[in-house]
């Protein structure tokens, strides 16, 4: 049987369930690298200010970087009576350099080494998202455009409203995922903070040097209040918060891609590469990929919440209960980055159908609204301009027709300021063209609003 660290003061074993369902070892094993590396950095501030001798130092980095290649090789033997990946690698240092293994923990307690580790792991991971997200802004700027100049049908409440370009469709897109990456790059710097120090909950009676370890670790700032070090996981929810907002942006994307995926859309088209078949219908291609990011979003939630309430009531200091934080920790991690990858591949794939798109956009009088910016131009108020294309609106419903289709005749019979320059107005470029603003459709905006965009990208 292995021998506990911390076995002197029981005389009993462990019942044999309480260990396994105490255990976190298969999951937070995944830490040791940012175990390792905590450790070695106290380490050598340990020797810094005379607590452990150079040659001791010495002996304890040669043995957790044998341990590092060990686990990375997967020879190292992970053991569940040990309870979890600290107390696995650290008996697993003894084992190798003998006593000295055993000073290790000396002024350090798991409290504040789990902290360390997480915050470690975060950073690291905030830093792939950050180059998985700016890939997929890139990506949809790129798109962008390309489509620049395409027209399609602007929506609200998904009923046809006004011909807008598709280049601003995507960059809506941008501005959310823009955003997103703002609350990550904050989100970090509440990450970079460096709890070690604190050990169990009161700090430690040993001359410790914390600026020298945060140093070493690269923290930007040094946590300043023992108990909150080893107790608060705010930061980890600060980071599935921003988990779950991204995912909901992503979920909005892929529920457009999906229906304009649809034969009643027929907007664009996706690579094979990221579609699946049916095993029954042959004719079939699906959207699995936008889907399925949709779906997962849930889950991204429901971490979310699990990480809240795990927090809720908790009182000072470390509980137990922290350890249950892993696990949807990880799961948000991979899934969000799992999902940014695969939109980032597959964005660049899309083939837009620009003749249905347009055909789209002329339908459901899309352009009624510039006819009513016409008349007041010609000095009608607004309400009342509204009112007269309005029933220039149900004439063509009751006629079915378009708007474009009523002669000059007619169209004076609705208000005799009308001209022959209405024909113009009501065309899909006109009506896109004359959004001509900081923040509006016309394509020359959309050039300059992408312009804007690289330069943002590059500066943060
Ligand atoms: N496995 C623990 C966790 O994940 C490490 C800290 C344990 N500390 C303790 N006093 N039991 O939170």
């Amino acid at each position: 049987m292995t021998e506990k660290p911390w076995s002197g003061r029981f005389t009993a074993p462990t019942d044999a369930f309480v260990e396994a369902f105490t255990a976190s070892v298969n999951f937070d094993q995944r830490l040791y690298e940012y175990d390792i590396t905590g450790s070695i950095a106290h380490a050598r501030m340990l020797a810094h200010v005379g607590v452990l001798s150079e040659t001791e130092y010495k002996q304890i980095l040669e043995g957790l970087t044998e341990i590092k290649e060990e686990i990375a090789r997967d020879e190292f033997n992970w053991s569940v009576a040990l309870e979890d990946v600290h107390m696995n690698i650290e008996t697993q240092l003894t084992q190798k350099i003998g006593v000295v293994g055993k000073k290790l923990h000396t002024g350090r307690s798991r409290n504040d080494q789990i902290a360390t580790d997480i915050r470690l792991y975060l950073r690291h991971e905030i830093d792939l998202i950050d180059t998985e997200l700016t890939r997929l802004l890139t990506a949809l700027t790129d798109v962008a455009e390309r489509e620049a100049d395409t027209i399609m049908p602007g929506f609200t409440h998904l009923q046809n409203a006004q011909p807008i370009t598709f280049g601003h469709h995507l960059l809506a897109w941008c501005e959310m995922l823009m955003r997103d990456r703002a609350r990550l790059q904050d989100c970090r710097k509440r990450v970079n903070t460096m709890p070690l120090g604190a050990a169990a909950l009161a700090g430690t009676s040993y001359p410790i040097d914390r600026h020298y370890t945060a140093q070493l670790l690269g923290f930007d700032s040094i946590a300043e209040n023992s108990l909150d070090a080893v107790s608060d996981r705010d930061f980890a929810i600060e980071l599935t918060s921003f988990a779950a907002i991204l995912m909901m942006h992503l979920s909005r994307v892929s529920e457009e891609l999906v229906l304009w995926l649809s034969a009643q859309f027929h907007f664009i088209t996706l690579s094979d590469a990221f579609c699946t078949g049916s095993s029954i219908m042959p004719q079939k291609k699906n959207p699995d990929v936008p889907e399925l990011v949709r779906g997962k979003t849930g889950r991204v939630y429901g971490h979310l919440i699990s990480l809240l309430t795990l927090m809720k009531s908790q009182p000072l200091a470390y509980n137990k209960d922290n350890q249950e934080d892993k696990e949807p920790l990880f799961d948000t991690i991979d899934t969000l980055k799992g999902s940014l990858r695969v939109f980032a591949d597959m964005i660049p794939t899309i083939q837009v159908q620009r003749e249905s798109m347009r055909i789209a956009a002329k339908a459901g009088f899309t352009t009624a609204t510039d006819l009513a910016d016409y008349l007041v131009r010609k000095g009608i108020a607004f309400r009342e301009a509204h009112e007269i294309v309005g029933k220039a609106v149900h004439h063509c419903i009751e006629a079915n027709c378009d708007l474009d289709a009523l002669s000059l005749d007619t169209f004076q019979r609705f208000s005799p300021l009308i001209d022959d320059e209405v024909y113009e107005i009501l065309t899909l470029e006109g009506s896109v063209n004359a959004r001509n603003h900081l923040g509006g459709t016309a394509p020359s905006q959309v050039r300059a609003a992408i312009q804007r965009l690289r330069e943002r990208l590059l500066m943060s």
